[in-house]
């Protein structure tokens, strides 16, 4: 790949991308024409899109606090990170908040590694995310993982403790030979007491409109791979899947007084490492 003299890969912001559509769906202004135009392609053909995504970066928020608050989990590395939600002035956080930001409330020691294969999402991880000394960023492909978690950021993490990682919307863009390298390597790397959290696009509750969905997508020359129920299930086949299971991300421990929405796109699950021998 050819990069301009910024750094950046040419052409770079006339192809629409993944972080960026997302921050155009939840009314961000990170994003280019091009992304545009596919957004509005894809709310055309799913109105509930936008809710997917911003269900998926709630359920960010609460499964954060649940790692840290009854597992006690300190560190985290967060896969495919993407674009910040909107900053809030109201909340002076961002809504919803950032890993970091939810993490830190429970243990104003957490630390989080930001990790996205995006160079100008790596460029926003590096300013907006990487906020202080418990925060890094990593530009870094998911489908390299052994490259990935010989990261100095990521060594920096104290793999004898408990990490919690993050695949939020990011397995989706990968094959199924990757997608399972990851979660394999991911299991041999993590201490006990670790978790993961995936969040996985599905064909399952409104199987047309994905399929659609994966066309306008191919047309712009991204590989989303949307998977039932059961090729998630033998994703984290080797993985404990912790209550209430896998399923739709916004039923995903809902907060008091929540009702579920009812985007039909995603599921969401929180598995921990189990063992095969002594
Ligand atoms: C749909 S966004 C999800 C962002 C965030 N995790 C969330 O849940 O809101 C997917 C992100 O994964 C990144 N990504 C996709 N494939 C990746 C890969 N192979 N390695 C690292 N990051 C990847 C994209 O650049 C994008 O920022």
């Amino acid at each position: 790949m050819s990069v301009d003299n910024s750094g950046l890969p040419d052409g770079w912001s006339q192809r629409p991308a993944v972080a960026r559509i997302d921050d155009c769906l939840t009314g961000g202004f990170n994003n280019f024409p091009a992304d545009r135009q596919l957004a509005s392609r894809l709310v055309q053909e799913a109105p509930w899109f936008p809710d997917m995504v911003r269900d998926n970066r709630r359920y960010r928020n609460r499964v954060v606090t649940v790692l840290a608050r009854e597992f006690g989990i300190r560190q985290y590395l967060d896969l495919g990170c993407g674009l910040p939600s909107l900053w809030s002035k109201k909340l002076q956080r961002h809504d919803p908040p950032l890993t970091y930001e939810s993490a830190a409330s429970v243990h104003a020691d957490a630390r989080v590694v930001y990790v996205d294969n995006d160079p100008v999402v790596y460029a926003h991880a590096r300013t907006t995310l990487d906020v202080n000394s418990s925060t890094a960023a990593v530009f870094a492909d998911i489908r390299q993982i052994g490259e990935l978690l010989d990261d100095p950021a990521v060594r920096a993490l104290d793999i004898r403790q408990p990490t919690g990682v993050l695949l939020n919307g990011v397995l989706h863009w990968a094959s199924d030979e990757s997608a399972h390298i990851v979660t394999a390597e991911l299991r041999e790397w993590l201490a006990d007491g670790s978790a993961i959290s995936v969040t996985h696009a599905t064909t399952d509750m409104a199987p047309e409109t994905m399929r659609a969905l994966v066309g306008h997508y191919a047309e712009a020359g991204i590989d989303y791979r949307p998977r039932t129920l059961e090729q998630i299930s033998e994703l984290l086949a080797p993985w404990e899947i912790l209550a209430p299971g896998i399923v739709p991300t916004a039923q995903w421990r809902p907060e008091d007084g929540t009702t579920p929405g009812e985007n039909p796109g995603a599921y969401a699950a929180l598995a921990t490492p189990t063992r095969s021998g002594p």
